[in-house]
Parts: structure tokens; C-alpha cells; sequence
């Protein structure tokens, strides 16, 4: 990839980093040679130069504006973003509670707004920048006892999108990731028991990769691989995209 990325020497800023595809997304862009500020509920467990952790709710948009602010001024102009916090709610539509539902559009899309309209605004400043937001394939079919869910996802979707159109005269691109079914903690999180993640019910992993063409559920780096083609400059003539890295499912 480094050939022409132009990651080299950029930074760029991940929501999420503790997670199974944001730890992916941070330890790609780095062995890219960019600098990163890698945020999480809690300040990820990272050390070296070309990585600023930091404990970020994205859901407070005042404490996004803070850090960005922050890392403009103390460590240089944010290339790239990448939105990646998110949270999964498996509840059908009876039972969820309005705090279930709040919560998770308050994570999955405002999350995603607060961060981009946030490193948009440098970003528009120097004419320049790249973002990509994760959202999933549930976006884009309906999924049993997902609605809450993939409807946050469709509006963190179309919003990227939207925010894409805007910033295109500026050369500013925003695009998105869709994954299917990815072996990390929120995956595997919906195949445990209600007795917790460590046992996994009988049969579930294969249950999801049944559906898949592909034959396989993603690994945190099929994901990651894609984020990182669509903040590079190979995908320099791509934006509003929604890229889907689903072993085919979608379309099956
Ligand atoms: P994960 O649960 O491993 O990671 C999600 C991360 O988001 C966690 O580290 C969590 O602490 C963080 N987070 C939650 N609320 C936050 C908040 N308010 N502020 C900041 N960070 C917060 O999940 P995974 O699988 O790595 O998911 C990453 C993204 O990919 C999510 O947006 C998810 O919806 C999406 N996705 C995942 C799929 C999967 O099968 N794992 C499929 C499709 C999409």
C-alpha cells in the first residue's frame, strides 16, 4: 500500500481505537507510517511517538471539539478521521426502551456528526482531508430485532454521505465502510448466553457464516484494509462511497 498511499507522515484521528477494527485501523495506519490519535471511552494502551491516546466520549461534543482543537494546536493539522465508536443494541422494537434507543443514536450517528463536523471544520480551512466513517451493512436491509441499530447506521450512512457532497468542491472526500459479520468483541459479544461472552452458543458461528458467500466472517483487517484504501490517495477520485467488506452477503 505505501507506494502511493500518502499516509506516510499524515495524522489521523480514530474514534473507537480499543475496539476489535479500531485497534486494526490504528496498527495498519502506523505500520503505514502515519501519526495517530487513537480515542476510546477509555485512553488506549499505546505507546510511541506516533501515537496520541486519549479518552473520548463521542457523544460529548464539546470534549470532541476540546481534543481536536487540542491536537491541531499541540501535535499539527488532522489529515484523516475515521469513525469507528459504535454500539450494537439486539432488541426487537417492543422491547426497546427510548433510553435504548437514545443511547445508541447517540454513539452510532451523533457520535459520527460531532467528530466530523468537528475535524471539518480545519479541515475546510486548509482545503484538504479525508474521512471515513464505519457503518454496516445492516444500513442497507432490514434485520430482525436490528432496528434501532441499522437505523442509526443508515442515518450515520447518509449523513457521511451528505457531509461528502458539501466538502467535494474542496477536495475533501468522505466515504464509507460497510462491514458484515466481523470476528471482534461485538461480534462474538451476540453469540453469548445471557450468562456473558464466555460461552458462546452452540452453533451461532456458523449460523452467521452460512449467509456469507465468502464462507467466513471478516477479520478486524479485512475491515481495516478497506478504511485505509479509502483514506489513501489510491481512492483519490472516491467519495460518498459505501464500500462493503461482507464476503458478498449483502447481495447473496
Ligand atoms: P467493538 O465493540 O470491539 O468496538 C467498539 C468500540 O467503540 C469499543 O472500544 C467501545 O469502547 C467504543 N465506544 C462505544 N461507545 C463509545 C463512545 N460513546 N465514545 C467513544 N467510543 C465508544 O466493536 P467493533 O466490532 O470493533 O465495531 C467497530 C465499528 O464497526 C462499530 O461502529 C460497529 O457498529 C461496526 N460494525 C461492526 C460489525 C461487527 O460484526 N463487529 C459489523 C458491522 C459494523
Amino acid at each position: 500500500m505505501s507506494r502511493a498511499s500518502g499516509l506516510r507522515g499524515r495524522i489521523a484521528l480514530v474514534t473507537g481505537a480499543a475496539g476489535g477494527i479500531g485497534e486494526a485501523v490504528v496498527r495498519l495506519l502506523r505500520e503505514e507510517g502515519a501519526s495517530v490519535v487513537a480515542t476510546d471511552l477509555g485512553a488506549p494502551r499505546l505507546e510511541g511517538k506516533d501515537v496520541w491516546p486519549a479518552a473520548l466520549d463521542v457523544t460529548d461534543s464539546a470534549a470532541v471539539d476540546a481534543l481536536i482543537d487540542r491536537v491541531e494546536q499541540e501535535w499539527g493539522a488532522i489529515d484523516c478521521g475515521v469513525n469507528v465508536a459504535g454500539i450494537l443494541s439486539t432488541d426487537t422494537v417492543v422491547e426497546t426502551t427510548d433510553t435504548t434507543w437514545r443511547r445508541v443514536f447517540a454513539v452510532n450517528t451523533d457520535g459520527v456528526f460531532h467528530v466530523s463536523r468537528a475535524l471539518a471544520r480545519h479541515m475546510v480551512r486548509r482545503r484538504r482531508g479525508s474521512l471515513v466513517t464505519v457503518g454496516s451493512n445492516a444500513a442497507g436491509i432490514p434485520r430482525h430485532a436490528m432496528a434501532a441499530y441499522a437505523a442509526s447506521k443508515a442515518a450515520a450512512t447518509m449523513f457521511t454521505r451528505c457531509l461528502g457532497l458539501e466538502l467535494a468542491p474542496l477536495g475533501i472526500r468522505c466515504n464509507i465502510v460497510a462491514p458484515g459479520s466481523t470476528l471482534t468483541p461485538m461480534q462474538t459479544g451476540m453469540w453469548a448466553d445471557e450468562h456473558g461472552a464466555a460461552r458462546v452458543i452452540a452453533g451461532q458461528p456458523e449460523r452467521f457464516k452460512s449467509g456469507i458467500p465468502l464462507g467466513k466472517l471478516a477479520t478486524p483487517d479485512d475491515v481495516a484494509d478497506a478504511v485505509l484504501f479509502l483514506l489513501s490517495d489510491r481512492a483519490g477520485h472516491i467519495t460518498m462511497a459505501d464500500l462493503y467488506v461482507d464476503g458478498g452477503a449483502t447481495l447473496r
